[in-house]
């Protein structure tokens, strides 16, 4: 793994394409991103708030697509370069242009992510279902973990449909390892929730019974199978199972039994259990069975679902201290959630489209390292004064060292391997380098490849991905389309043999 060439607390005011770019290779823990969602608005901060000059557009046109991008696209992922021209057919021009600008960025993103890393795209049901299908393009099918809709504002009013007042998330892994930890999120169960979970009562406050018993599997002649304090757990044909393992023996060893799960006997282990008060019996008289009794105390709540009810957005009506007035500004409290959920103190989060910082503020705020980028400067007037007010002052009031913020107006330069990483303008580079010709001997009669102009020709891999080339610059050639159809996924021998010459 490489080492990461960018410091904790940068925030770059520039195109993040350029940006990401010049990041490492495998360096992120996690990534949210919270891009223009294609919305067909122009979006401005009211004037006299925080925010206010912050402004971005939200219109594309296949006049901001870079035929650099297309290139990228339709050379080195055919398959994603189809889904972007099928979303086109389906949905137009400025969709097209939009997942085009979208995925050039992704491709970035999933090189610079780590395998124990996640990304999270927010966006909106306009673009969701073509953005998925770009995700699981880019990032694999089996990385998609969730699709989380997050419920924005509490009602819309919208004329002849349903109010559309949720968001999407979707949710990727950068592979299987990836960092999760959801107890950290898990959500308190209500009073009403604990009382029907936890219906009877001691000192120690709210609990159920819980069964001590489990299957008998044959003929057991070990302790499980025998009577303890009097119950004839053989009449009944179960065994004696009572926790060893797990989140309440756990709970038990450090609140109540020292060393509790060193006990490998059954029956003493439901003998300490009985001592310290840790068994419920039937009533006197009444016939039944022990439980073990599982307090609320030591309820670890409720899963998170992966519809997001809990977390309001702001609205006209609800904007509260936290509201800066930038356009689109995300509630801390979801950031939040996904930081916990997704990565560890000390990791490194980046937010490319970081807006109002609204995820520095959170990662900060959670102990974890971060990177902001955005390409209008107001965002980072903004960032800086947000930084200021909640968390630095913070530090101040603490009496804590103040921690600076790196402002930078140019993307980093890569330190990694690779470094020798694909110029933005290597085709003409390549093609001073091959003299205007293909780089097979194609033309008629020669043994040179055709001269033609520089928009005809295509960048080639000259020892294909797929066998291990790699995507740098001296592993790269312009063929003319007919020699790179020809050439396909395979090697220059295999190109030469089609062109009947012998290599
Ligand atoms: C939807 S907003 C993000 C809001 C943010 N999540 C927050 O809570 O404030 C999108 C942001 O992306 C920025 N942006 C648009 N294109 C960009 C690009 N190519 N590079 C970097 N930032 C860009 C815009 O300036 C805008 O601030
Ligand atoms: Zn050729």
């Amino acid at each position: 793994m490489t080492a990461l060439n960018v410091k904790n607390r940068t925030l770059f005011t520039h195109d993040n394409l350029q940006v990401m770019r010049g990041i490492n290779n495998e360096t992120i823990d996690l990534i949210y991103l919270d891009p223009p969602f294609n919305s067909k608005r122009n979006y401005a901060a009211p004037i006299g708030s925080q925010a206010a000059g912050a402004a971005f557009s939200d219109t594309w046109s296949l006049d901001d697509i870079k035929k650099e991008w297309v290139e990228t696209l339709e050379t080195e992922n055919k398959a994603l370069w189809a889904a972007i021209t099928a979303a086109g057919y389906i949905s137009g021009e400025s969709m097209q242009a939009y997942l085009t600008y979208m995925a050039i960025r992704l491709i970035e993103m999933k090189r610079i992510l780590k395998l124990t890393g996640s990304i999270y795209l927010h966006c909106d049901p306009t673009a969701s279902h073509y953005l998925k299908l770009v995700m699981d393009g880019l990032f694999g099918k089996n990385n998609f973990r969730n699709e989380i809709a997050w419920k924005r504002a509490t009602a819309h009013n919208d004329p002849k449909r349903y109010g559309n007042n949720s968001d999407r998330l979707l949710y990727y892994s950068g592979g299987e390892q990836a960092t999760w930890n959801g107890s950290a999120v898990a959500v308190p169960k209500s009073l009403e929730e604990i009382e029907k979970a936890y219906p009877l009562r001691d000192d120690r406050g709210r609990y159920r019974a819980a069964d001590l018993t489990g299957p008998s599997h044959g003929s057991s002649s070990g302790e499980s199978s025998q009577s303890w304090s009097g119950y004839d757990i053989n009449a009944r044909g179960r065994v004696w199972s009572a926790p060893l393992t797990g989140t309440y023996a756990k709970w038990i060893e450090d609140n109540l039994v020292p060393n509790y799960r060193s006990i490998k006997g059954v029956h003493e282990r439901l003998d300490v259990l009985d001592s310290v008060g840790l068994i419920h019996h039937p009533q006197k008289g009444r016939s039944g069975w022990p439980g073990l009794k599982r307090y609320a105390a030591a309820d670890t709540g409720n899963p998170v679902q992966s519809l997001f009810t809990d977390i309001s957005g702001f609205t006209n009506y609800n904007k509260g201290k936290e509201w800066t007035g930038y356009p689109t500004q995300k509630p801390l409290r979801l950031l939040e959630r996904i930081i916990k959920a997704s990565s560890n103190e000390g990791n490194m989060i980046l937010d490319p489209f970081c807006g109002c910082a609204t995820t520095c503020i959170a990662a900060e705020k959670l102990n974890r390292q971060w990177i902001g980028i955005d390409i209008e400067e107001k965002a980072s007037d903004l960032v800086i004064k947000r930084l200021h007010k909640e968390i630095y002052n913070d530090a101040l009031l603490k009496g804590g060292p103040l921690p600076d913020v790196i402002h930078r107006k140019s993307p980093p330069k890569r330190t990694d391997a690779d470094a020798a990483i694909r110029s933005p303008n290597i085709k003409q580079t390549l093609y001073q380098k091959q003299n205007g010709r293909c780089a097979a001997p194609c033309e008629d009669g020669k043994s040179v490849g055709r001269a033609l102009p520089i928009d005809i020709f295509e960048v080639d891999h000259i020892s294909p991905r797929s066998k291990g080339g790699g995507d740098v610059d001296s592993n790269l050639q312009l063929l003319c389309p007919p020699c790179n159809r020809k050439k396909g996924n395979k090697t220059m021998t295999h190109l030469m043999e089609l062109l009947g010459l012998n290599v």
